[in-house]
């Protein structure tokens, strides 16, 4: 039997009276400003941070100037992303100038790398707490100590791997759609990325804290659930034994309701046929819960020496027979990858490997990044890093010949009529609204905001390589 990973009774209890403790100091009102940056899993960390903040009697802003409390939670996978959130929190240093209570703390994964830490307690003084990603659940604790000892607190320990059920969350994802995190963590230690050393080993959630959760949001409306993990195809709770990813999937899509069900992200050594099965025999229907007809596959590279080199444990056969039973189970599946572009050593033959399989596979949509020298990981210390020029300019080809194969998908869909939910009023044009369809396709349109949160129909008019615009069909 797997060990234990829940925070004990006590342990719980004692946040809890730390967020009490809080409440009663904040008798005025009080605001909390967040700032995150990375994945879907910082944002769902922030929902948490949110809402123990909410817990304490700070009510979110969304203008800096104004808080009392400013949290940044930040990611570490690419060095850009770093130097953002350091140059963010460069910015608040004048806020804390004008309001020397304000609290300042930074959260996430940037913090618990040993050379940032230390960086940031000598580089930014006024930065009053650092809190890494395995100890969220003692926010309350960490704010109390800051509050009444008038002192600087670091505390990081990537060891720490457990899970916090039942601390209080504050979705921010929109009213029809919410992230649910199913584990934490990773073990795969592949050579290039960070994580498993800011988010320690996997653990997993109980599968019925999971679906009592999924129960709860469908009850409040929620219509688009994705389910978050750094790999949850190695999905492993303590109990029952030999229980699986596959078979949470099976168990949500029995609970009564009409839901999407998104999940990422998936690591092609541990998705299986079993899965691929269980998704195929639930599709998005109404009146049920359905899976989402959009499957993310990280690829990385398609050259097998590159892959062995990444320690990602599986080679371009295997993932192109994952696709193909995929496809031969699923033939509308939208099928979406991660790329790493000039991974350490990689020559023009084997950067061409990964385009030759892009052209095999014919994405439905690519996230494609530059190789990032992450400290501490074994690939920063490879030698023959790939110079930057040469990286950019295999980033151009790569996009190039994505938004060509991603146009051509998507003007398939010229003349037919999707089925999606209405996200809400689009990004990029505030006239018109977004829809999503259930293979997580953005659909514009014109219509007014009562239909936020339902599904429509909608003839497609027109494609481009990451949008389609359409009509409201009554
Ligand atoms: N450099 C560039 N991209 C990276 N990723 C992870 N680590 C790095 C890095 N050091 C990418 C991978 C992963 C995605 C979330 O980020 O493609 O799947
Ligand atoms: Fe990073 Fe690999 Fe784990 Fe994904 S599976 S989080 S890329 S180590």
């Amino acid at each position: 039997m797997k060990k234990n990973v829940q925070i004990s009774s006590v342990e719980l209890e004692k946040q809890i009276s730390f967020m009490a403790q809080i409440k009663a100091l904040n008798t005025e009102e009080k605001y909390v400003y967040i700032q995150t940056f990375g994945c879907q899993q910082n944002e769902a960390d922030s929902e948490r941070l949110l809402g123990m903040a909410a817990q304490m009697g700070y009510m979110r802003v969304s203008d800096a100037e104004k808080a009392d409390l400013i949290l940044i939670n930040t990611c570490a996978v690419r060095e850009h992303a770093e130097l953002k959130a350091l140059s963010i929190t460069g910015n608040f240093k004048h806020c804390k100038e004008k309001n020397p209570s304000l609290i300042i703390g930074i959260c996430g994964c940037m913090v618990s790398q040993e050379h940032r830490l230390g960086d940031i307690k000598k580089r930014y003084p006024y930065v009053d707490f650092l809190l890494g990603t395995t100890l969220i659940h003692r926010f309350p604790e960490i704010l109390s100590s800051v509050i009444t000892q008038k002192k600087r607190f670091f505390w990081i320990d990537p060891d720490t791997a457990v899970i916090a059920e039942e601390l209080p969350v504050q979705r921010e994802k929109g009213g029809s759609s919410a992230w649910v995190s199913v584990m934490y963590g990773c073990n795969n230690f592949c050579t290039y990325c960070i994580v498993p050393y800011v988010r320690g080993r996997e653990r997993s959630r109980r599968p019925q804290a999971i679906l009592d959760e999924i129960r709860a949001l469908i009850a409040d409306g929620v219509k688009e659930i994705t389910l978050l993990g750094q790999n949850v195809n190695s999905y492993s709770p303590c109990e029952p034994e030999d229980y699986d990813f596959s078979d949470l999937l099976t168990d949500i899509c029995a609970l009564e309701g009409e839901a999407i069900i998104h999940f990422m992200t998936s690591h092609p050594k541990d998705a299986t046929h079993k899965l691929i099965d269980v998704i195929a025999a639930n599709p998005p229907a109404k009146n049920k819960i359905g899976i989402s007809r959009r499957f993310h596959l990280p690829l990385q590279s398609g050259n097998d020496r590159i892959l062995k080199a990444m320690n990602r444990r599986y080679d371009s056969a295997r993932y192109l027979s994952l696709v193909s039973y995929m496809r031969e189970k699923m033939p509308d599946i939208a099928i979406t990858t991660d790329i790493i572009v000039g991974f350490p050593t990689e020559t023009e033959e084997e950067f061409q490997d990964t385009l030759k399989v892009i052209s095999t596979v014919r994405y439905d949509n690519i996230y494609s990044f530059i190789y990032s020298k992450r400290n501490g990981t074994p690939a920063a210390e490879m030698e023959d890093q790939v110079p930057d020029e040469i990286k950019s300019e295999r980033m151009r080809r790569l996009l190039d010949l994505q938004g060509a194969i991603s146009k051509e998908k998507n003007s398939d869909y010229v003349g037919k009529v999707l089925r999606g939910l209405v996200e809400g009023r689009s990004k990029t044009n505030p006239l018109r609204l977004t829809a999503r369809t259930e293979n997580n396709r953005l659909i514009h349109f014109e219509g007014d905001d009562s239909l936020i949160g339902e599904y429509a129909d909608f003839f497609i008019e027109e494609a481009e390589a990451h949008e389609l615009f359409g009509k409201l069909v009554k």
